[in-house]
């Protein structure tokens, strides 16, 4: 048998185990039973000597690992904010792997690039957002954050007299940065990594999620000069937008001027529906907008994007040269130039297929479907004894808690803790924790393409069943 023979056997006996996974995703247990311990017992071993043949390889991984693999791409995941993976996105993610283009230079792949091109243009069609723009696909939305942020540093540090890509941080003025106190982690995530520091971050109250614009103008009246401002559009426990358009007001007044960056993770999908675009109204004056293919956009991981206006900023940002990559006459857009990574996955391939399946009508109603689940869920813990909303659920996030009378504020934290313990070791739904505004809470995220209403029924069922003590 010759070496691609060999890899064509290998995809059948993949398809094979992956189409019974596929078809099984529905009813599988939504979380893990296995401890670290047990499970390093069953994958690990010393390297193996002699090799086997690749079928098998994987059925024995799968045997091995089944206790560890969670159905978050299944349709009863409320946990974080996870999507699944949409039939041809997750066809698309194969074949990207079976072409195996490297997505980073135009010379390596002018396929790739111009699809990655075409996906960009068309999510910003999706969202309304202007077409010149320029953008990268990225990893996810901690790096389409970071891909933003530094745009945005480059674009400050030229304020200042400085360029911060080429020059470094040290020995420079400082870069002020101003969000609200719902800052996600990824987005400070990003400033540590980009120098900018996650704890210099000058937080504004938020009150109910959404930045306090007062405030905010406070704030940027104090500082000194350019500055960065990160606002959000979907704050992860409650949904809760800030007014994009009261921001950029704000930022539009800031003397010395400010490079408005949103981080709209999932936030960003109300924008493909006339019902809920309002929510995004005014993004389309920010500076940068990072956001995330796997979660809303339903494609299998991993995928992001991110929007920069100045594109000049963002090749700044990450211009990568040397002689053997310089692109040449005749080349088309360089991704490589336009995000962290050099070499990489042809991520493009999945969101095209995903986006030409579906459409824009597609990509609308399924948001729809989403958000009227998220909210008959939201009615139904507001019409029911015994939970009660943390937050009005704004999207597709709802924030509650289980009550009960007699509890004292820290017993009902203790309660709430638990109640999320007790519903992730049932295995039928899968919500997650959380703190909002000093209060333990439950949050569960709906922005999965599969999830019907008798799912949520059956999360209704599961959080109706809740009798938990302290301890339990
Ligand atoms: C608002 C927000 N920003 C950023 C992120 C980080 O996304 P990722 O894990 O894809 O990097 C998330 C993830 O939940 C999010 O909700």
């Amino acid at each position: 048998m010759d070496q691609f023979a060999q890899s064509e056997q290998a995809l059948s006996a993949a398809a094979e185990i992956a189409r019974r996974f596929v078809r099984g995703l529905g009813d599988r247990p939504v979380a893990y039973a296995v401890t670290p311990e047990e499970l390093a017992a069953r994958i690990d071993e010393p390297l193996p000597a002699r090799g086997s043949e690749p079928g098998a390889v994987l059925q024995e991984w799968l045997q091995r690992a089944e206790p560890g693999i969670v159905a978050s791409a299944g349709p009863r995941f409320f946990g974080f904010v996870n999507g699944g993976a949409t039939p041809a996105a997750l066809a698309g993610d194969w074949l990207a792997s079976a072409i195996d283009q490297n997505a980073g230079p135009w010379l390596s792949s002018p396929a790739a690039a111009q699809t990655e091109l075409t996906v960009l243009r068309w999510l910003k069609e999706l969202f309304d957002l202007p077409v010149e723009w320029g953008g990268a696909l990225t990893s996810g939305a901690t790096m389409s954050n970071l891909v933003g942020l530094a745009a945005g540093r480059q674009w400050v540090g030229k304020q200042l007299g400085f360029d911060p890509a080429t020059d470094g941080l040290g020995g420079k003025p400082a870069i002020p940065v101003v969000s609200s106190t719902e800052i996600h982690a990824s987005a400070l995530k990003a400033l540590g990594t980009l120098g900018l520091g996650r704890g210099t971050v000058r937080r504004v109250a938020a009150p109910g999620g959404a930045v306090d614009l007062d405030a905010l103008a406070a704030e940027l009246a104090r500082v000194d000069g350019p500055v960065l401002v990160v606002a959000n559009a979907g704050e992860v426990n409650t949904g809760a937008f800030d007014d994009l358009a009261g921001v950029s007001e704000v930022c539009a007044g800031h003397a010395s001027g400010a490079w408005l960056h949103v981080d709209a993770a999932f936030g960003i999908f109300a924008a493909a529906s006339p019902r809920y675009r309002h929510l995004t109204h005014g993004i389309e004056r920010a500076d940068s907008v990072g956001a995330d293919g796997h979660k809303w956009l339903n494609v299998p991981y991993d995928c992001g994007f991110a929007f920069v206006r100045d594109v000049d900023m963002l090749r700044q940002a990450f211009a990568a040269t040397g002689a053997y990559i310089a692109p040449g006459p005749g080349a088309g857009w360089d991704p490589m130039s336009h995000l962290p990574e050099m070499s990489r996955r042809f991520r493009g391939l999945a969101a095209w297929s995903a986006l030409k399946a579906w459409g824009r009508e597609g990509y609308q109603a399924m948001v729809e479907r989403c958000v009227e689940n998220a909210q008959g869920f939201a009615r139904w813990v507001a019409e029911t004894p015994g939970v009660e909303l943390l937050a009005p659920a704004t999207l597709n996030i709802v924030c509650f808690r289980y009550t009960q009378a007699s509890a004292d504020a820290p017993l009902l934290d203790d309660l709430n803790r638990a109640a999320t313990r007790a519903l992730q070791a049932g295995g039928e739904v899968f919500v997650t924790g959380t703190v909002w505004q000093g209060r333990v809470g439950i949050r569960a995220a709906f922005d999965n393409w599969a999830t019907t209403p008798a799912d949520v029924d059956v999360l209704k069922a599961a959080v109706g069943r809740l009798r938990v003590e302290t301890g339990s």
